[in-house]
């Protein structure tokens, strides 16, 4: 469907994985660091739109992730920089709403993506620090007595969907097989009951620690020895970490030598996420699928 936007006639239609290529220079053109593995992934599990200028190509992408009949995440949100200030972002963003109807969505909104959300009507519900770097301390973390970490095996995919379910607030029964395909895990176990994990996976230039999902205690020492198993067996890798702020693991992440490389929003459009008292998502999959 063409639209014009300021006297740029661009075309809107539906992201294929023929899109892939020039999607991923598109990513690279405004600094991200997704490899093309980290887009064919995003396809795999979304879809969404393409904008296309009169040449046929690529200058924009938005893509949907659907939990449930209820919530979808919006994420590679790009137009390049270009083709930006033209309108293409809304067109782009309206075409998602309107595929989308009137489920939830979210989406982790940067600066410039911030006031086109705003306008749109979603609002903010939190604040994600994105942690990461290579030189870090693996620390020494004790568990609660009866909790001792265990590999996942193929039998854990079920709860490993549950919990991440009752912790982000959005259905995971279809992605936790999915992500089981290009992740390691590891599980927290409390008297043979699997209570908590963390997932560990190749993203960009380095590895990505998330999601990560145990109960919360005073001193969030499951989610911090969690996260520390992956870092001892990684030293010297680079490794991102993406955690709200709320449950106070900066600090922690800071000292440990993963320093705060950004702070972004946390948007909601049609209601937010009902999370669960008993379990907790310390931090993200990915900014794109929460
Ligand atoms: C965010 C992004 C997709 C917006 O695309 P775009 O085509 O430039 O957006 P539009 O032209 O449709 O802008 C719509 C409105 O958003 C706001 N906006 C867009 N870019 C902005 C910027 N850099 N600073 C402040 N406001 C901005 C403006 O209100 C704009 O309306 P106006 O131009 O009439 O004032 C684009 O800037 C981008 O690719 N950025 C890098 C990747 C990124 O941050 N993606 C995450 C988005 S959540």
């Amino acid at each position: 469907m063409p639209d014009s936007n300021n006297n740029e006639v661009v075309e809107y239609r539906a992201f294929t994985l023929d899109d892939l290529p020039a999607a991923h220079a598109l990513s690279a053109s405004v600094k991200w660091r997704h490899r093309a593995d980290d887009w064919r992934f995003a396809a795999r599990i979304g879809s969404g739109f393409a904008a296309v200028d009169q040449n046929g190509a690529l200058v924009g992408t938005a893509l949907a992730f659907q939990f449930g009949a209820d919530a979808a995440t919006l994420g590679m949100f790009i137009v390049s920089p270009e083709h930006q200030r033209r309108g293409i972002g809304r067109g782009l963003l309206d075409r998602l709403r309107a595929k989308l109807g009137p489920r939830m969505l979210l989406i982790h909104a940067s600066n410039e993506g911030k006031p086109l959300c705003v306008e749109r009507g979603f609002e903010t519900i939190d604040t994600i620090h994105q942690h990461q770097g290579a030189a870090f301390q693996p620390p020494l973390v004790s568990l609660p007595p009866g909790e001792r970490l265990r590999p996942i095996g193929a039998k854990d995919t079920p709860r490993l969907a549950a919990l991440a379910s009752r912790a982000s607030g959005l259905d995971r029964t279809e992605l936790m097989p999915q992500l089981l395909d290009v992740a390691s895990g590891i599980a927290l176990d409390r008297d043979g009951e699997l209570i908590g994990f963390a997932l560990f996976r190749r993203f960009g230039d380095g590895h990505v620690i998330g999601p990560v999902v145990a109960p919360e205690s005073a001193d969030q020492s499951r989610a911090k020895a969690l996260i520390s198993y992956w870092l001892a067996l990684n030293a010297g890798m680079f490794v991102r970490i993406d955690t709200p702020l709320r449950y106070g693991l900066s600090s922690w992440l800071e000292g440990l030598g993963l320093p705060l490389v950004d702070t972004i929003e946390q948007m909601a459009l049609n209601g937010k996420p009902s999370t669960d008292a008993t379990f907790t998502q310390f931090a993200l999959t990915s900014q794109a699928v929460w």
